[in-house]
């Protein structure tokens, strides 16, 4: 499968960062990975004009670089979402990438499964209830099957989770997915 990840932190050498190459080392053993760290593209968020619906090869108005990203979701078998909790959400700059695919050029993707990964500083069982649901129902809502999560906890500091069970986990994960 081409399995393409969305690393949605702009911290460089964070623990967002930390956990994909470790699910990427696991997943490359037998799949194409490409990571997409969100913060090295600008993507200005979607102004809800509806223009795409309309517009000659659903072209957006905005002229950004989610051009070069939608050319990687419509080669894409696999979507992995990686991000820091931010205020219980997704980082915007993830989140930008997402909205813009209000845009009807999603029905030439063929993105059959997904996966999770999230790393937040709090240790509260709560941390991940709203990104999951999110992620949940965008899954049921595109008959997307959940591939699976590494949700990690109490990872404050950059690099935070070296050295931890969740870069094992991460990478059991990557090597985890099937065909
Ligand atoms: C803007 C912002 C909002 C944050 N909000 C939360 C939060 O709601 N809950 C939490 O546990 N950690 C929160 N954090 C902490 C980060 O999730 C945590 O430091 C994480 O390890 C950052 O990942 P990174 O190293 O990949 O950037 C926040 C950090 C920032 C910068």
């Amino acid at each position: 499968m081409n399995i393409l990840i969305f690393s949605g932190s702009p911290r460089k050498n964070g623990n967002t960062e930390l956990l994909v190459e470790a699910f990427s080392k696991g997943a490359s053993e037998k799949h194409h990975v490409e990571v997409v760290s969100v913060h090295d593209y600008t993507v200005h968020p979607c102004m809800g004009c509806n223009a795409c619906f309309t517009s000659e090869g659903n072209t957006c108005v905005q002229k950004d670089d989610m051009s070069l990203i939608y050319d990687k979701l419509v080669g894409a078998d696999m979507l992995v979402i990686a991000s820091p909790v931010y205020f219980y959400g997704l980082s915007a700059q993830l989140k930008a990438v997402i909205d813009r695919c209000h845009n009807p050029i999603r029905d030439s993707f063929h993105i059959k499964k997904a996966a999770l990964i999230l790393v937040g500083a709090a240790t509260l069982p709560e941390l991940f209830d709203s990104i999951l649901t999110q992620y949940q129902l965008c899954l049921n809502f595109f008959h997307i099957e959940d591939a699976g999560h590494v949700l990690v906890r109490g990872a404050k500091e950059q690099g935070g989770v070296r050295g931890t069970k969740a870069l094992e986990e991460a990478e059991a994960l990557g090597r985890a997915i099937a065909q």
